[in-house]
Protein backbone atom coordinates (compact mmCIF):
# COMPACT_ATOMS: atom_id res chain seq x y z
CA UNK A 1 0.00 0.00 0.00
CA UNK A 2 1.21 3.52 -0.85
CA UNK A 3 2.42 5.56 1.90
CA UNK A 4 0.23 8.43 1.72
CA UNK A 5 -2.91 6.00 0.67
CA UNK A 6 -2.39 4.24 4.00
CA UNK A 7 -2.65 7.78 5.68
CA UNK A 8 -5.75 8.77 3.77
CA UNK A 9 -7.21 5.30 3.99
CA UNK A 10 -6.60 5.62 7.94
CA UNK A 11 -7.71 9.60 8.71
CA UNK A 12 -10.73 8.41 6.34
CA UNK A 13 -11.90 5.17 8.43
CA UNK A 14 -11.30 7.23 11.50
CA UNK A 15 -14.24 9.39 10.41
CA UNK A 16 -16.58 6.98 8.64
CA UNK A 17 -16.41 4.10 11.91
CA UNK A 18 -16.38 6.98 14.41
CA UNK A 19 -12.80 7.31 15.79
CA UNK A 20 -11.81 10.72 15.26
CA UNK A 21 -13.37 14.18 13.82
CA UNK A 22 -11.81 17.06 12.90
CA UNK A 23 -12.39 19.73 15.75
CA UNK A 24 -15.59 22.19 15.11
CA UNK A 25 -15.55 20.63 11.82
CA UNK A 26 -19.55 22.28 10.71
CA UNK A 27 -17.26 25.53 11.68
CA UNK A 28 -14.51 24.67 8.99
CA UNK A 29 -12.76 23.32 11.72
CA UNK A 30 -9.92 25.04 13.85
CA UNK A 31 -5.87 23.98 13.15
CA UNK A 32 -4.33 21.37 15.57
CA UNK A 33 -7.62 20.32 17.42
CA UNK A 34 -9.61 17.19 16.80
CA UNK A 35 -12.33 15.60 18.54
CA UNK A 36 -12.17 11.74 19.64
CA UNK A 37 -15.33 9.52 18.87
CA UNK A 38 -16.95 7.10 20.98
CA UNK A 39 -14.53 4.28 19.42
CA UNK A 40 -11.43 6.31 19.65
CA UNK A 41 -11.90 7.30 23.12
CA UNK A 42 -12.56 3.93 23.79
CA UNK A 43 -8.65 3.36 22.16
CA UNK A 44 -7.12 6.30 23.79
CA UNK A 45 -8.03 5.37 27.13
CA UNK A 46 -7.36 1.69 26.93
CA UNK A 47 -3.80 3.01 25.82
CA UNK A 48 -3.20 5.18 28.39
CA UNK A 49 -4.88 2.53 31.21
CA UNK A 50 -2.20 -0.05 29.82
CA UNK A 51 0.56 2.57 30.47
CA UNK A 52 -0.80 3.75 33.78
CA UNK A 53 -0.98 0.01 34.44
CA UNK A 54 2.64 -0.88 33.28
CA UNK A 55 4.26 2.35 34.80
CA UNK A 56 2.48 2.44 37.81
CA UNK A 57 -0.14 0.20 39.22
CA UNK A 58 2.32 -2.48 38.43
CA UNK A 59 5.09 -0.81 40.64
CA UNK A 60 6.25 0.00 44.05
CA UNK A 61 8.32 2.97 43.35
CA UNK A 62 5.48 5.18 41.82
CA UNK A 63 3.29 7.98 42.63
CA UNK A 64 0.09 9.62 40.44
CA UNK A 65 -0.40 12.96 40.50
CA UNK A 66 -2.94 15.24 37.96
CA UNK A 67 -2.10 18.65 38.46
CA UNK A 68 -3.68 21.99 37.34
CA UNK A 69 -3.32 22.80 33.72
CA UNK A 70 -2.75 26.59 34.60
CA UNK A 71 0.40 27.24 37.26
CA UNK A 72 1.77 30.13 38.54
CA UNK A 73 3.26 31.90 35.65
CA UNK A 74 6.96 32.19 37.76
CA UNK A 75 6.70 28.36 37.11
CA UNK A 76 7.35 28.73 33.58
CA UNK A 77 9.76 31.61 34.63
CA UNK A 78 12.16 29.16 36.82
CA UNK A 79 11.79 26.10 34.25
CA UNK A 80 12.94 28.22 31.42
CA UNK A 81 9.73 27.94 29.08
CA UNK A 82 9.42 31.52 28.86
CA UNK A 83 12.56 32.17 27.81
CA UNK A 84 13.25 28.85 25.24
CA UNK A 85 10.08 27.17 24.26
CA UNK A 86 10.22 28.59 21.26
CA UNK A 87 10.18 27.55 17.52
CA UNK A 88 12.04 29.25 14.96
CA UNK A 89 9.42 31.64 12.74
CA UNK A 90 11.13 34.42 10.89
CA UNK A 91 13.66 36.34 12.20
CA UNK A 92 12.37 36.01 15.50
CA UNK A 93 12.14 32.81 18.26
CA UNK A 94 8.13 32.20 18.59
CA UNK A 95 7.08 31.04 22.13
CA UNK A 96 4.46 28.09 21.67
CA UNK A 97 3.16 28.72 24.81
CA UNK A 98 -0.22 29.69 25.05
CA UNK A 99 -1.14 32.59 26.94
CA UNK A 100 -4.31 33.29 29.06
CA UNK A 101 -5.41 35.34 31.43
CA UNK A 102 -6.67 34.79 35.19
CA UNK A 103 -8.73 37.16 37.52
CA UNK A 104 -10.48 40.12 36.43
CA UNK A 105 -9.91 43.77 35.97
CA UNK A 106 -6.45 45.30 37.51
CA UNK A 107 -6.21 41.69 38.92
CA UNK A 108 -6.08 39.94 35.81
CA UNK A 109 -2.45 38.09 34.62
CA UNK A 110 -1.63 36.69 32.19
CA UNK A 111 -0.12 32.77 32.26
CA UNK A 112 -0.01 29.66 30.46
CA UNK A 113 -1.57 26.90 29.57
CA UNK A 114 1.07 23.87 30.12
CA UNK A 115 3.05 23.05 27.22
CA UNK A 116 4.39 20.11 29.12
CA UNK A 117 2.66 18.33 32.06
CA UNK A 118 6.53 17.73 33.38
CA UNK A 119 6.27 20.89 35.23
CA UNK A 120 3.27 19.91 37.62
CA UNK A 121 5.12 16.82 38.98
CA UNK A 122 8.16 19.03 39.38
CA UNK A 123 6.61 21.96 41.48
CA UNK A 124 4.81 18.93 43.54
CA UNK A 125 8.30 16.96 44.47
CA UNK A 126 8.06 18.03 48.18
CA UNK A 127 4.32 17.78 48.28
CA UNK A 128 5.02 14.13 47.78
CA UNK A 129 7.98 13.30 49.50
CA UNK A 130 6.18 15.00 52.64
CA UNK A 131 3.26 12.72 52.17
CA UNK A 132 4.57 9.69 51.28
CA UNK A 133 8.34 9.42 51.90
CA UNK A 134 9.80 7.58 49.15
CA UNK A 135 13.03 6.04 49.06
CA UNK A 136 15.25 7.27 45.97
CA UNK A 137 15.00 5.89 42.91
CA UNK A 138 11.40 6.64 42.68
CA UNK A 139 9.22 8.21 40.49
CA UNK A 140 5.84 10.46 39.97
CA UNK A 141 3.83 9.85 36.77
CA UNK A 142 0.93 11.96 35.41
CA UNK A 143 -1.14 11.87 32.76
CA UNK A 144 -3.34 14.72 30.94
CA UNK A 145 -4.02 17.86 28.72
CA UNK A 146 -1.06 20.07 27.62
CA UNK A 147 -1.30 23.08 24.93
CA UNK A 148 1.40 23.79 22.44
CA UNK A 149 0.69 27.15 19.87
CA UNK A 150 2.40 24.85 17.08
CA UNK A 151 3.45 27.18 14.44
CA UNK A 152 3.01 24.18 12.02
CA UNK A 153 0.22 21.95 13.05
CA UNK A 154 0.06 19.02 10.11
CA UNK A 155 -0.69 15.95 9.45
CA UNK A 156 -3.87 14.49 11.37
CA UNK A 157 -3.15 14.25 15.30
CA UNK A 158 0.59 13.72 14.68
CA UNK A 159 1.47 17.29 15.94
CA UNK A 160 -1.80 19.05 16.97
CA UNK A 161 -2.05 22.12 19.53
CA UNK A 162 -4.26 20.31 21.80
CA UNK A 163 -2.42 16.91 23.41
CA UNK A 164 -2.37 14.34 25.59
CA UNK A 165 0.81 13.33 27.27
CA UNK A 166 1.88 10.39 29.68
CA UNK A 167 5.01 11.01 31.60
CA UNK A 168 7.52 9.97 34.38
CA UNK A 169 9.85 12.19 36.13
CA UNK A 170 11.93 9.34 37.55
CA UNK A 171 14.10 11.05 40.07
CA UNK A 172 17.75 8.52 41.05
CA UNK A 173 21.11 9.35 42.84
CA UNK A 174 23.03 11.83 40.74
CA UNK A 175 25.73 8.89 40.13
CA UNK A 176 23.43 6.10 39.09
CA UNK A 177 21.48 8.18 36.15
CA UNK A 178 22.95 5.86 33.12
CA UNK A 179 22.08 3.41 34.87
CA UNK A 180 18.24 3.97 34.95
CA UNK A 181 18.43 6.07 31.86
CA UNK A 182 19.13 2.23 30.61
CA UNK A 183 16.63 0.72 32.23
CA UNK A 184 13.58 3.33 30.65
CA UNK A 185 15.34 2.65 27.33
CA UNK A 186 14.12 -1.14 27.53
CA UNK A 187 10.86 -0.17 29.03
CA UNK A 188 9.53 2.14 26.72
CA UNK A 189 9.97 -0.71 23.90
CA UNK A 190 8.23 -2.93 25.60
CA UNK A 191 5.32 -0.65 26.62
CA UNK A 192 5.05 0.35 22.72
CA UNK A 193 5.04 -3.46 21.52
CA UNK A 194 2.31 -4.45 24.22
CA UNK A 195 0.07 -1.94 22.69
CA UNK A 196 0.24 -3.11 19.63
CA UNK A 197 2.54 -0.86 17.43
CA UNK A 198 4.90 -1.87 14.39
CA UNK A 199 8.16 -2.79 16.85
CA UNK A 200 9.78 -3.10 12.53
CA UNK A 201 8.94 0.84 12.42
CA UNK A 202 10.44 1.95 15.71
CA UNK A 203 13.84 3.09 15.67
CA UNK A 204 16.11 4.94 18.13
CA UNK A 205 17.94 8.40 17.15
CA UNK A 206 20.09 9.56 19.90
CA UNK A 207 19.37 13.25 19.45
CA UNK A 208 22.77 15.23 19.14
CA UNK A 209 23.27 18.55 21.37
CA UNK A 210 22.21 20.82 19.01
CA UNK A 211 18.66 20.07 19.05
CA UNK A 212 18.39 18.80 22.47
CA UNK A 213 15.58 20.66 24.62
CA UNK A 214 16.88 23.29 27.08
CA UNK A 215 16.95 20.91 29.88
CA UNK A 216 18.03 17.96 28.75
CA UNK A 217 21.71 16.34 28.66
CA UNK A 218 20.70 13.13 26.98
CA UNK A 219 17.89 12.56 24.79
CA UNK A 220 16.97 9.47 23.20
CA UNK A 221 14.24 10.06 20.58
CA UNK A 222 11.87 6.57 19.49
CA UNK A 223 11.12 7.38 16.17
CA UNK A 224 8.43 5.67 14.05
CA UNK A 225 8.11 5.08 10.53
CA UNK A 226 4.87 7.28 9.61
CA UNK A 227 3.74 7.75 5.94
CA UNK A 228 4.75 10.72 6.01
CA UNK A 229 8.04 10.11 7.26
CA UNK A 230 10.11 8.70 10.04
CA UNK A 231 9.36 11.28 13.24
CA UNK A 232 9.37 11.25 17.15
CA UNK A 233 6.90 8.88 18.19
CA UNK A 234 7.86 9.54 22.18
CA UNK A 235 11.44 10.62 24.01
CA UNK A 236 13.73 9.54 27.01
CA UNK A 237 15.10 12.71 28.24
CA UNK A 238 18.12 12.77 31.27
CA UNK A 239 16.73 16.33 32.91
CA UNK A 240 19.60 16.07 35.13
CA UNK A 241 19.04 18.26 38.55
CA UNK A 242 18.07 21.00 36.11
CA UNK A 243 13.69 21.49 37.13
CA UNK A 244 14.48 21.08 40.76
CA UNK A 245 17.70 22.94 40.93
CA UNK A 246 15.68 25.66 38.86
CA UNK A 247 12.44 25.55 41.33
CA UNK A 248 14.59 25.92 43.97
CA UNK A 249 16.09 29.27 43.10
CA UNK A 250 12.65 30.47 42.18
CA UNK A 251 10.73 29.92 44.72
CA UNK A 252 13.12 29.77 47.22
CA UNK A 253 11.91 26.81 48.53
CA UNK A 254 13.92 23.69 49.74
CA UNK A 255 13.68 20.82 46.96
CA UNK A 256 16.24 18.23 48.62
CA UNK A 257 15.68 14.23 49.21
CA UNK A 258 17.46 13.57 52.88
CA UNK A 259 19.07 10.40 52.61
CA UNK A 260 17.31 8.51 55.39
CA UNK A 261 20.04 6.39 56.53
CA UNK A 262 23.28 9.08 56.41
CA UNK A 263 21.25 12.38 56.51
CA UNK A 264 22.50 13.31 53.63
CA UNK A 265 21.06 16.01 51.31
CA UNK A 266 20.93 15.66 47.70
CA UNK A 267 19.03 17.59 44.65
CA UNK A 268 18.28 14.39 43.07
CA UNK A 269 18.50 13.97 39.05
CA UNK A 270 15.98 12.97 36.67
CA UNK A 271 15.21 10.29 33.93
CA UNK A 272 12.46 11.06 32.20
CA UNK A 273 10.33 8.90 29.89
CA UNK A 274 7.65 11.18 28.12
CA UNK A 275 4.93 9.71 25.74
CA UNK A 276 2.23 11.57 23.65
CA UNK A 277 -0.93 9.78 23.61
CA UNK A 278 -2.39 11.18 20.44
CA UNK A 279 0.93 9.73 18.75
CA UNK A 280 0.75 6.46 20.21
CA UNK A 281 -3.05 6.50 18.78
CA UNK A 282 -2.24 7.11 15.35
CA UNK A 283 1.31 4.85 15.47
CA UNK A 284 -1.67 2.17 16.81
CA UNK A 285 -3.72 2.28 13.94
CA UNK A 286 -1.23 2.48 11.27
CA UNK A 287 0.07 -0.81 12.42
CA UNK A 288 -3.37 -2.27 12.90
CA UNK A 289 -4.78 -1.36 9.56
CA UNK A 290 -4.95 -3.78 6.97
CA UNK A 291 -6.62 -4.67 3.81
CA UNK A 292 -7.36 -8.58 2.46
CA UNK A 293 -9.14 -10.43 0.10
CA UNK A 294 -11.34 -12.41 2.86
CA UNK A 295 -14.86 -11.42 1.85
CA UNK A 296 -14.53 -11.93 -2.11
CA UNK A 297 -13.66 -15.01 -4.00
CA UNK A 298 -10.70 -16.19 -5.21
CA UNK A 299 -12.01 -15.63 -8.86
CA UNK A 300 -12.79 -11.94 -8.46
CA UNK A 301 -9.74 -11.03 -5.96
CA UNK A 302 -7.41 -12.24 -9.52
CA UNK A 303 -9.32 -10.22 -11.40
CA UNK A 304 -9.34 -7.36 -9.08
CA UNK A 305 -12.69 -7.01 -9.06
CA UNK A 306 -14.87 -6.67 -5.59
CA UNK A 307 -13.93 -5.00 -2.42
CA UNK A 308 -10.93 -6.03 -0.15
CA UNK A 309 -11.89 -6.08 3.64
CA UNK A 310 -10.36 -3.59 5.85
CA UNK A 311 -9.88 -4.45 8.82
CA UNK A 312 -7.66 -2.98 12.06
CA UNK A 313 -5.77 -5.84 13.64
CA UNK A 314 -5.76 -4.20 17.19
CA UNK A 315 -4.49 -6.30 20.37
CA UNK A 316 -7.36 -7.64 22.15
CA UNK A 317 -6.20 -5.36 25.09
CA UNK A 318 -6.30 -1.92 23.80
CA UNK A 319 -9.39 -3.04 20.98
CA UNK A 320 -12.11 -0.07 21.66
CA UNK A 321 -15.02 -3.31 21.78
CA UNK A 322 -14.17 -6.62 22.33
CA UNK A 323 -16.90 -8.82 21.09
CA UNK A 324 -19.54 -8.52 19.03
CA UNK A 325 -23.10 -10.87 19.27
CA UNK A 326 -25.31 -11.24 16.29
CA UNK A 327 -28.88 -13.04 16.07
CA UNK A 328 -28.51 -14.08 12.77
CA UNK A 329 -31.96 -12.87 11.39
CA UNK A 330 -33.36 -10.20 13.61
CA UNK A 331 -36.73 -10.41 12.34
CA UNK A 332 -36.98 -14.01 14.52
CA UNK A 333 -38.14 -13.10 18.07
CA UNK A 334 -36.91 -16.43 19.11
CA UNK A 335 -33.43 -15.66 18.09
CA UNK A 336 -33.49 -12.10 19.04
CA UNK A 337 -34.57 -13.51 22.49
CA UNK A 338 -31.85 -15.91 23.15
CA UNK A 339 -29.11 -13.89 21.47
CA UNK A 340 -29.99 -11.37 23.77
CA UNK A 341 -29.58 -13.56 27.00
CA UNK A 342 -26.46 -14.63 25.89
CA UNK A 343 -25.34 -10.76 25.04
CA UNK A 344 -26.27 -9.75 28.72
CA UNK A 345 -24.40 -12.29 30.50
CA UNK A 346 -21.10 -11.86 28.12
CA UNK A 347 -21.30 -7.87 28.50
CA UNK A 348 -22.19 -8.16 32.43
CA UNK A 349 -18.37 -9.93 32.64
CA UNK A 350 -16.51 -8.58 29.37
CA UNK A 351 -17.19 -4.73 29.35
CA UNK A 352 -17.20 -3.56 26.01
CA UNK A 353 -19.19 -6.08 24.41
CA UNK A 354 -21.78 -5.08 21.99
CA UNK A 355 -24.59 -5.71 20.12
CA UNK A 356 -24.76 -5.43 16.11
CA UNK A 357 -28.05 -6.71 14.73
CA UNK A 358 -27.90 -3.91 11.58
CA UNK A 359 -27.91 -5.12 7.85
CA UNK A 360 -27.17 -8.61 6.96
CA UNK A 361 -24.39 -11.00 8.74
CA UNK A 362 -21.67 -9.58 6.00
CA UNK A 363 -22.48 -6.22 6.82
CA UNK A 364 -21.91 -6.74 10.40
CA UNK A 365 -18.79 -8.30 10.07
CA UNK A 366 -17.19 -5.68 7.18
CA UNK A 367 -18.39 -3.02 10.05
CA UNK A 368 -16.86 -5.25 13.11
CA UNK A 369 -13.64 -5.43 11.00
CA UNK A 370 -13.02 -1.46 10.32
CA UNK A 371 -13.79 -1.45 14.11
CA UNK A 372 -10.93 -4.03 15.08
CA UNK A 373 -13.70 -5.92 16.84
CA UNK A 374 -11.36 -9.51 17.98
CA UNK A 375 -14.76 -11.96 17.90
CA UNK A 376 -18.21 -12.02 16.46
CA UNK A 377 -20.67 -14.49 17.79
CA UNK A 378 -23.32 -15.09 15.87
CA UNK A 379 -27.11 -16.42 17.61
CA UNK A 380 -28.37 -19.21 15.21
CA UNK A 381 -31.31 -21.99 15.10
CA UNK A 382 -28.46 -24.37 16.14
CA UNK A 383 -28.17 -22.42 19.15
CA UNK A 384 -31.51 -23.06 20.03
CA UNK A 385 -31.34 -26.89 19.96
CA UNK A 386 -28.35 -27.33 21.86
CA UNK A 387 -27.02 -23.61 23.23
CA UNK A 388 -23.84 -23.96 21.00
CA UNK A 389 -22.79 -20.24 19.16
CA UNK A 390 -20.08 -19.69 16.09
CA UNK A 391 -17.66 -17.44 17.14
CA UNK A 392 -15.03 -15.39 14.53
CA UNK A 393 -11.58 -14.56 14.67
CA UNK A 394 -11.62 -10.87 13.19
CA UNK A 395 -7.64 -11.99 11.76
CA UNK A 396 -7.92 -15.32 9.87
CA UNK A 397 -11.89 -14.70 9.43
CA UNK A 398 -11.97 -18.58 10.34
CA UNK A 399 -15.39 -19.46 12.49
CA UNK A 400 -15.82 -22.59 15.55
CA UNK A 401 -18.70 -23.38 17.14
CA UNK A 402 -18.56 -23.36 20.83
CA UNK A 403 -20.54 -23.86 24.00
CA UNK A 404 -22.63 -20.50 25.10
CA UNK A 405 -21.25 -21.53 28.27
CA UNK A 406 -17.66 -21.38 27.37
CA UNK A 407 -17.79 -17.80 25.74
CA UNK A 408 -16.94 -15.73 28.88
CA UNK A 409 -13.59 -18.56 29.22
CA UNK A 410 -12.44 -18.26 25.52
CA UNK A 411 -12.75 -14.42 25.55
CA UNK A 412 -11.16 -13.90 29.17
CA UNK A 413 -8.43 -16.50 27.65
CA UNK A 414 -8.33 -14.39 24.11
CA UNK A 415 -7.35 -10.94 25.94
CA UNK A 416 -5.04 -12.57 28.25
CA UNK A 417 -2.92 -13.86 25.95
CA UNK A 418 -2.04 -9.79 25.08
N1 LIG B 1 8.26 16.63 29.07
C1 LIG B 1 9.04 16.36 27.90
C2 LIG B 1 8.37 16.77 26.68
O1 LIG B 1 7.34 17.40 26.68
P1 LIG B 1 8.54 16.60 24.06
O2 LIG B 1 9.47 15.80 23.20
O3 LIG B 1 8.37 18.04 23.77
O4 LIG B 1 9.05 16.36 25.55
C3 LIG B 1 6.96 14.58 24.46
O5 LIG B 1 7.10 15.90 24.05
C4 LIG B 1 6.01 13.83 23.55
O6 LIG B 1 4.78 14.53 23.43
C5 LIG B 1 6.52 13.68 22.13
O7 LIG B 1 7.39 12.57 21.99
C6 LIG B 1 5.23 13.46 21.37
O8 LIG B 1 4.79 12.14 21.48
C7 LIG B 1 4.25 14.34 22.13
N2 LIG B 1 4.08 15.64 21.46
C8 LIG B 1 4.82 16.75 21.62
N3 LIG B 1 4.34 17.76 20.87
C9 LIG B 1 3.27 17.27 20.21
C10 LIG B 1 2.32 17.83 19.30
N4 LIG B 1 2.37 19.08 18.92
N5 LIG B 1 1.33 17.02 18.84
C11 LIG B 1 1.24 15.74 19.24
N6 LIG B 1 2.10 15.16 20.10
C12 LIG B 1 3.10 15.92 20.59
Amino acid sequence: MARDDLMEKVVSLCKRRGFVYQGSEIYGGLAGMWDYAHYGLALKNNIKQLWWHTFVDSRDDMYGIDTAVIMNPKAWESSGHISSFADPLGDKMFNTMFKTSVGAGEEAMTAYLRPETAGGIFVNFKNVVDSFHPVLPFGIAQIGKVFRNEIAPRDFIFRVRELEQMEVEYFVRPSEWERYFEEWRKKVPGYLAAVGIDMDKVHELDVPDAERAHYSKRTIDFEFDFPFGTKELCGLAYRTSFDLSAHERGSGVELRYVDQETGEKIVPHVIEPSFGVDRTVLAVLLSAYAEDDLGRSSAEASEGKGEKRILLKFNPSIAPVKAAVFPLLKNKPELVTKAREIYSNLKSQIPNTMWDDNGNIGKRYRRQDEIGTPWCITVDFETLENNTVTVRDRDSGGQKRVEAEELVLILQHGLAGY
